[in-house]
């Protein structure tokens, strides 16, 4: 189990940081093995935040970070890459997280090779990995700058899944791709939760996908976690984002119905 306590972060304002707000403030939340986690709210709540909080690229000011039983919130950069086959994230900006001057195979081979794998069980793995996301072999000679985001998308899951985290953190990770791509690595992502156990902690504004594959939502709102359940308690409860959303999605529907979309 992933387990955050307490989360406690305020980025402050230049030297004294008068008039900084926290941007998390007392969060805990836990997953499990297998579970897939949904993090929902607006623009700015902090979801990205803390998903850096849990994977250790950023330090909270307060609060733990426990994983499998174990205190990681003090480790050190170097210590943390003991942990990468445990817990993964890909970002909300992939191509942020690639080399603009590796192609695309080599930021790949890097991940596998850093996942331990050598020799034919290298190759083996590479190709597992570009079957399992279908990344043609040719896209691999070219760079960041020369394909397009559902793309760049794909190889930073490849490389997050080359380790077989147990846990992933992926931030948006289907805002800027096209349906057929987004079912494609929902798929494989419950794939992996399914035959691996992997935990998933999903953060997205498409409450349509989060409906339809979260055990779990939890709702987020200037920092503060403000409610929790399944989808449907969730999406039942008054809080404005998901009031918001119904409510759009009820316009739009009856947009539909009036231009004759819908019978
Ligand atoms: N490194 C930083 N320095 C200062 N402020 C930051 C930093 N990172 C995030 N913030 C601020 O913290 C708040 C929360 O940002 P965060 O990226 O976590 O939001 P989010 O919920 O992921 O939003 P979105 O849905 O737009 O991705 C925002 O007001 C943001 O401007
Ligand atoms: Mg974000």
């Amino acid at each position: 189990m992933l387990e955050l306590q307490h989360i406690n972060i305020t980025f402050r304002k230049g030297l004294i940081g008068r008039g900084s707000k926290p941007v998390l403030e007392d969060v805990s939340l836990s997953i499990s093995k297998g579970e897939l986690v949904s993090i929902i709210g607006f623009s700015g709540s902090g979801k990205t935040t803390l998903a850096r909080i849990a994977v250790r690229s950023i330090n909270p000011d307060k609060g733990k970070i426990i994983l499998d039983g174990e205190d990681i919130s003090r480790l050190g950069f170097k210590e943390m890459s003991r942990y990468r086959s445990r817990l993964q994230m890909v970002f909300q900006h992939p191509e942020g997280a690639l080399n603009p001057e590796m192609t695309l195979g080599d930021s790949l081979r890097e991940a596998v090779r850093k996942a331990g794998y050598s020799g034919k069980s290298f190759e083996e793995k590479l190709d597992s990995l570009c079957a399992e996301l279908e990344i043609k072999k040719e896209l691999l000679n070219r760079y960041p700058m020369q394909v397009s985001g559902g793309e760049i998308q794909r190889i930073a899951l490849a490389r997050a899944l080359a380790f077989d985290p147990n846990y992933i953190f992926m931030d948006e990770p289907t805002s800027m791709l096209d349906a057929s791509v987004q079912a494609q690595i929902l798929k494989v992502i419950l794939s992996r939760k399914e035959s691996m156990g992997m935990g998933i902690v999903l953060v997205t504004h498409d409450l349509d996908i989060v409906r339809s594959i979260s055990d779990r939502v939890i709702a987020i709102d200037k920092g503060k976690i403000v409610a929790e359940g399944t989808a449907e308690e969730v999406f039942s409860s008054q809080i404005p984002y998901i009031k918001d959303y119904v409510d759009s999605w009820n316009e739009l529907e009856s947009i539909n119905r009036n231009i004759g979309l819908h019978a």
